[in-house]
């Protein structure tokens, strides 16, 4: 995915080129393989890109400064069509005398046939883009029309696929262009002068009012002015609301990096998902579904479709889901979801979880849950994003913005959203064979709490993450829903540390994976609650001695007072007690830390890990 931001000011204003660098620096986290940006100018249009990250266009442009200009685009690149390289960097020209700049997010499926045609008629590329292929279009439909919405319309129909296209052009000062389709695109509302953006972040630092698109729309802003319309020409209406956050909750506040501040804002994440969705004698109030009780009533199976961190969380929310409701509940990684003739109908609830609402192949899976006449529900971080649009209700998280490439305080809001929807439905159900839904609630409400504990313990872990920065690789092991958390702490080392590291469920240890341990491999074990059910605890502590017998170095993340776990730990990680089913909440914080530390004591960047984007746009 990348990151997009457009820009006009006043007749006699000049700030487009600050406004659009600092906007992609707020956006960088969206991809960061090059950066690029045209400015409309007295002299004509200007553009100035760069491979690599913001850094470097900034250096190019102090080298050779731009002229003064009060229309501007920009963009951050995570590539897809031609690798990360100054030409294939955004914007590409079109258009007679190249007079038209157009940057893009997503991709257009059918640029082999349209760039073929452009070629037979002469037309010369510069880029291995799909993107100089919408370029060349809107660039020459201008030629004609002489009317930037206008040479806009004329293409999107054109194209297929996914995508966000901004275009200014040399002859149309105080003008930008923007449409999307399954990608997103939101306008800031200005005083006298307009934004576009990806996210709203694009535009914070300048203003909190802002417009949602629809699906298919082209909107055109003017500094006093915007107009929307459907890409069959007909007016169309944007939704306006106000951004409940402000710059500083997008910017590090004195942190070194976004993803130890995220982590510090947990308790936060989690106490505020939880806000404003009980009443004072403890019932559940979910009106904000928009699906009707007797809808819910009727579910007899739910479906999560979920990518990476965002799966994991579905997957903690399956064990509690079915334990509280008796509902059976299935995790599907959203990319698989459409291959597998998934069984679906219209007594299925679909729940997508979603941090950014844009995960392209978490919003196909909903997309195809509808068509099979299923009810969908989102869970998103991400207010206006496609996916709870596309989606029959939505649930928000309210984490704040994550700009961290590695997802970790909307992976417990996640979970927190997916606790709150199960007891909703148990206290609808009136189900309480997993306990009383307002105990339940009861103990959640305390999370927040327990979560600030477990973060002001983590000196020990750090100490632990700076000794072992020359580890090669991680295992880590959990039951239950201790299972999921093993998984995410693999998943989190693998993407900031680049360490090979493996999530297993404990049982499965002796069915092949023991084979991999010899002596001084580290291994974390997330022991649960030693009151849970089925003697799990004690069949945890058993596989801890199982691996200890062959030399392993047992990191053990275990509940205060276990004093079980003692003997065969190497370290004991200490969480505060909860009951069994909430405590993913907790144990996943230490390993979110180790990764964390063990980065920065390899000397990466967390922030922007090698090869990633924050979400991914394409399939
Ligand atoms: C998490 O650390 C990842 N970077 C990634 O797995 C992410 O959770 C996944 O791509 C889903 O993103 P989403 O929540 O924005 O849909």
């Amino acid at each position: 995915m990348c990151g997009i931001v457009g820009y006009v000011g006043p007749q006699m204003g000049s700030k487009a080129l600050g406004v659009v660098l600092e906007g992609l620096a707020r956006l960088e986290y969206r991809g960061y393989d090059s950066a690029g940006v045209a400015l409309v100018t007295a002299d004509g249009l200007q553009t100035e890109k760069r491979a690599g990250k913001l850094e470097n266009l900034r250096s190019a442009l102090d080298s050779h400064p731009m002229e003064e200009s009060r229309t501007g685009i920009g963009h951050t690149r995570w590539a897809t069509h031609g690798g990360p390289t100054d030409g294939n960097a955004h914007p590409h020209r079109g258009g007679e005398g190249d007079r038209l700049a157009l940057i893009h997010n997503g991709i257009i499926e059918n640029f082999h046939s349209l760039k073929k045609a452009l070629l037979a008629e002469g037309v010369e590329f510069v880029s291995e883009t799909d993107t100089e292929v919408a370029a060349k279009l809107v660039g020459r439909e201008y030629d004609k029309l002489g009317d930037l919405t206008a040479a806009m319309l004329a293409v999107v129909n054109q194209l297929q696929g996914a995508f966000t296209l901004l275009a200014v052009h040399a002859d149309s000062p105080g003008v930008v262009v923007g449409a999307r389709r399954n990608s997103p695109l939101v306008v800031g509302l200005g005083d006298g002068e307009n934004f576009l953006g990806s996210d709203v972040a694009a535009f914070i630092g300048h203003t909190r009012h802002a417009l949602e698109l629809g699906q298919d729309q082209i909107v055109t802003i003017t500094p006093d002015s915007y107009s929307v319309i459907g890409f069959d020409g007909a007016p169309a209406q944007g939704k306006a609301y106000e951004v409940t956050w402000d710059a500083s909750a997008a910017e590090k506040g004195g942190y070194s990096t976004f993803m130890e501040k995220e982590i510090d804002e947990q308790p936060h994440a989690v106490g505020d998902t939880l806000l404003g969705r009980t009443k004072d004698d403890g019932e559940l109030v979910l009106d904000e579904l928009r699906i009707s009780e007797d809808q819910l009533r009727n579910v007899d199976r739910i479906t999560f479709v979920a990518c990476g961190t965002a799966a994991y969380s579905a997957l903690v929310a399956k064990y509690a889901i079915e334990h509280w409701t008796r509902i059976p509940v299935e995790v599907s990684l959203a990319h698989e979801f459409r291959y597998c003739d998934p069984i679906v109908d219209e007594r299925t609830l679909v729940v997508s979880v979603s941090q950014s609402g844009e995960t392209m192949d978490t919003l196909m899976a909903v997309k195809h849950a509808k068509e099979l006449g299923a009810l969908t529900l989102s869970i998103c971080n991400t207010h206006g994003s496609t996916i709870p649009r596309e989606s029959d209700a939505v649930l928000y998280t309210h984490a704040g913005p994550e700009v961290a490439v590695a997802s970790t305080k909307a992976f417990l809001a996640q979970i927190t959203a997916a606790y709150l929807l199960g007891l909703y439905l148990a206290q609808l159900r009136g189900e309480t064979f997993g306990g009383d839904p307002k105990e339940l609630m009861t103990e959640l409400r305390e999370m927040p709490e327990k979560v600030q504990e477990v973060l002001d313990r983590m000196d020990r872990v750090v100490e632990m993450a700076n000794f072992m920065a020359d580890t090669r690789s991680v295992l880590f092991l959990g039951r239950h829903v201790g299972f999921p958390i093993a998984l995410e702490g693999a998943l989190k080392l693998k993407e900031i540390a680049y360490i090979h590291a493996e999530g297993f469920a404990a049982g499965e240890l002796k069915h092949g994976p023991i084979a991999l341990i010899e002596p001084g491999q580290p291994v974390f074990i997330i022991v649960p609650a030693p009151e849970s059910p089925h003697d799990l605890h004690k069949k945890v502590v058993s596989n801890i001695q199982e691996i200890r017998a062959r030399g392993a170095r047992t990191l053990v993340i275990a509940h205060d007072g276990d004093e079980d776990v003692v003997p065969f730990a190497n370290e004991v990680i200490r969480v505060p007690h909860c009951s069994p089913m909430l405590a993913p909440l907790l144990t996943v914080v230490p390993l979110q830390v180790f990764a964390l530390h063990l980065a920065l004591a390899k000397g990466l960047d967390p922030d922007q890990p090698r090869n990633l984007a924050k979400s991914v746009t394409v399939e």
